[in-house]
């Protein structure tokens, strides 16, 4: 028997509803905020104003991913023991997906483990980052090494924010809704292949429905053993691609790298998991309207396979990756080797 335990099956996903936020923070012993510089600037004092938190202490980091690492982590549990945060305490985590995943994972291990309720601010955090549980920080240029499984209290979106958010950013929370579509939904994937501009994602019915739909399969398998492995459609090759530019002190954005992930995926969908080439041209098609999709030399591609074999689904030296079936149904668990990689790395974009 099938057994979820409640906190992830129940946590509420509010939509700007103030009263309910203000309801849960008044049970806390304490409440500190948890956010980045540029969410400081654009989204805080709204945030601050809304919910009537009065001299709440905030914690700010600088943005960007290349501090979703140990230093920050320092930073925020020396602000938590300076404001007395005990067991009682709740952390709120105001921004991308950056802070989301650093804010849970050092709320889910201090004083081994409090509450903390996640506020995404950018499209890819409410439709992705901030649901589902996952927790973690970067470690040598690694992505996502350390972390831990730990459900918010509670989410809150205000749609509003997406206003201050530079298109550039859009994008990446489009990836992730392309991504949800393929694997899951082939309704919502007909309903977003023919929108035009990256600011139409924004939708709260088309926001919703990437939710439940992340929220089902996430509901089926917490820890990630099985089926919520297909979530990583287009990260297999993307993960590979971030670190790639890591190394090089370089940043590609999460949602660029994972939709190059897709397009590749795809085609290796066709040959190991019975994608049609018409599917797999139609989704070309979409990705092409959003991303710049980069082809790779041989060079390139072999080291992006050396990064693949970091990759958590990789088992000795050979690589587990997702394929498409069809538009909305996925597989996982596909043993793709060095030379079927590397070959399309270096031969398909260009
Ligand atoms: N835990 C998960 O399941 C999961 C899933 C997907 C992605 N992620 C992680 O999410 C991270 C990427 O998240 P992201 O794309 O949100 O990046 P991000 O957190 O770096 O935010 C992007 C930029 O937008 C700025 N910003 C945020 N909200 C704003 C607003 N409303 N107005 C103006 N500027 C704003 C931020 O300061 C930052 O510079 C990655 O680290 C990725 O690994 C986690």
């Amino acid at each position: 028997m099938r057994s979820v335990p409640t906190e992830w099956e129940s946590y509420p996903i509010w939509y700007a509803d103030y009263d309910a936020l203000r309801h849960l923070i008044g049970g806390y012993s304490k409440v500190m905020v948890l956010t980045d510089e540029l969410v400081a600037r654009h989204v805080l004092k709204d945030f601050i104003q809304q919910s009537k938190m009065v001299s709440v202490p905030v914690v700010t980091l600088p943005p960007g991913e290349i501090h979703k690492d140990i230093e920050s982590c320092r930073h925020i549990w020396d602000a938590m023991l300076r404001h007395g945060m005990d067991r009682q305490s709740l952390l709120i985590n105001l921004g991308g997906g950056v802070i989301t995943d650093i804010g849970g994972f050092c709320a889910s291990v201090y004083k081994r483990g409090i509450d903390f309720m996640h506020v995404p601010t950018t499209l890819l955090a409410m439709v992705d980052a901030a649901i589902g549980g996952k927790t973690g920080i970067d470690w040598r240029g690694y992505k996502n090494q350390i972390g831990t499984y730990c459900p918010p209290k509670a989410v809150f979106i205000d749609l509003r924010w997406l206003d201050s958010l530079p298109s550039r950013e859009v994008k990446n929370g489009v990836a992730e809704m392309l991504k949800i579509a393929l694997v899951a939904d082939a309704e919502l994937w007909s309903q977003l292949k023919d929108l035009e501009e990256v600011r139409d994602f924004g939708q709260q019915n088309l926001i919703e429905r990437a939710i439940e739909q992340k929220r089902a399969i996430v509901r089926r398998d917490v820890r990630d053993r099985g089926v919520r492995q297909i979530l990583n459609f287009g990260h297999t090759v993307g993960h590979a691609l971030e670190s790639w530019y890591m190394h090089r002190s370089r940043h590609i954005a999460h949602g660029r790298a994972v939709a190059i992930g897709m397009y590749y995926e795809s085609r290796l969908s066709v040959a190991k998991a019975g994608l049609s080439s018409r599917a797999c041209d139609e989704i070309a098609e979409v990705l092409h309207r959003f991303f710049k999709i980069s082809g790779f030399s041989k060079e390139e591609a072999k080291e992006l396979w050396r990064n693949m074999l970091f990759d958590k689904k990789t088992l000795g030296n050979t690589v587990y990756g997702v394929g498409l079936r069809s538009i909305g149904r996925a597989e996982w668990g596909i043993a793709l080797s060095e030379d079927e990689v590397v070959s399309l790395l270096s031969g398909a974009g260009k």
